[in-house]
C-alpha cells in the first residue's frame, strides 16, 4: 500500500499538501511544548484519566506548565476530574491551573457524540471524525510553552496511532495497569504497539494495589520492557504518592 507521500502521479486532490499542511500546524501549536506524554493502558477502567489527572495537578502544584488534552471522545471525564469551568476558548484552566480541552466542554451534560454522515458504514465515519476532532484540537489550542502536554486516551489503541500519524512522531508513553494478570496481558500488547511505533516507555504506573486486585503486573511488565515502575498507587492514595511521581518525570 502506498501512503499519500509516495504518490507519484499528479494528485488533483492536493490531499498530500493538506496533510502536510496540518501537520506544520500542529506542529506550530506545539512548539513551546516541551515535552508530550500519553497516558494509555489498552485496557479500559483502570484508572487512566485518574491518573492522569492527579499527575498533572502535582506538576502544577510543583510549578511546571502542564497540559491535559482529553482524547477521550466519547467519554470525557477530564472536565469533572479538573474540575474545569466551561469556556469559550480552549484551552480551559482547572484545579490548580492545570490547561485543559477535552470534548465535554463541547457536549451538553450527558450527551454522547455525534456525528452526522451516512447510516450505512456509520463507525467508518466516527472513526474518521473522531481522528479528525484530534487533529483540530492539536492544530487550533495555544497552550503558549507548557513544560508537560498529558494526554489522556481512551481504552484500545486506536487513538494512540492516530496521535502517531496527526504528529508525525511518537510521543513518550506513560503506562497504566491494575495488578491483574489480566490487565498485564492487555497492557503488553499496548505496550508492544507503542515500542513498535518507536515510542519512549518513561515507566509503568500500578494503580488500584493493596485491596481486592492481586497480582504482578507492574513488576511483570517492567521485567518484560526493561522500564520502571514508577509509581504504586493505592486507592485513594494522598497527594505524596502523586508528587513523588511528578518527580520522576
Ligand atoms: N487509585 C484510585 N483510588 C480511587 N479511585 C480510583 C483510583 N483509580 C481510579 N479510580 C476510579 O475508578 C474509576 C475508573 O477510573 P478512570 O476513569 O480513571 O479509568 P480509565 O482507565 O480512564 O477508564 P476508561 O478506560 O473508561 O477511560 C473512576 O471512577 C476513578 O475515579
Ligand atoms: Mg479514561
Amino acid at each position: 500500500m502506498r501512503t499519500y507521500h509516495q504518490l507519484t502521479d499528479p494528485d488533483r486532490s492536493g490531499l498530500g499538501d493538506q496533510i502536510g499542511a496540518q501537520r506544520k500546524r500542529v506542529a506550530e501549536r506545539l512548539a513551546a511544548v516541551r515535552r508530550i506524554v500519553a497516558v494509555m493502558s489498552g485496557k479500559g477502567g483502570v484508572g487512566k484519566s485518574y491518573v492522569t489527572a492527579h499527575l498533572a495537578r502535582a506538576l502544577a502544584r510543583g510549578g511546571r506548565g502542564v497540559g491535559v488534552l482529553d482524547a477521550d471522545l466519547n467519554g470525557p471525564t477530564i472536565p469533572g476530574l479538573l474540575q474545569v469551568p466551561h469556556t469559550a476558548q480552549p484551552p480551559a484552566i482547572g484545579l490548580d491551573g492545570v490547561k485543559c480541552i477535552s470534548m465535554g466542554h463541547f457536549l451538553d451534560e450527558g450527551a454522547p457524540l455525534a456525528f452526522k454522515g451516512p447510516a450505512a458504514e456509520s463507525f467508518v465515519w466516527r472513526g474518521a471524525m473522531e481522528a479528525s476532532a484530534l487533529r483540530e484540537f492539536l492544530g487550533d489550542v495555544e497552550w503558549g510553552s507548557l513544560d508537560v502536554l498529558l494526554l489522556d486516551l481512551p481504552p484500545g489503541m486506536q487513538r494512540y496511532s492516530e496521535l502517531c500519524d496527526i504528529l508525525g512522531n511518537a510521543p513518550a508513553v506513560l503506562t497504566v495497569t491494575i495488578p491483574t494478570p489480566e490487565s498485564r496481558d492487555a497492557v503488553r500488547r499496548a505496550m508492544r504497539a507503542a515500542v513498535e511505533h518507536g515510542s519512549e516507555l518513561l515507566g509503568i504506573v500500578e494503580n488500584m494495589v493493596g485491596g481486592e486486585l492481586k497480582g504482578s503486573a507492574g513488576d511483570d511488565l517492567a521485567a518484560e520492557f526493561g522500564t520502571p515502575v514508577v509509581a504504586r498507587v493505592p486507592w485513594h492514595p494522598t497527594p505524596e504518592t502523586w508528587n513523588r511521581l511528578a518527580a520522576q518525570l
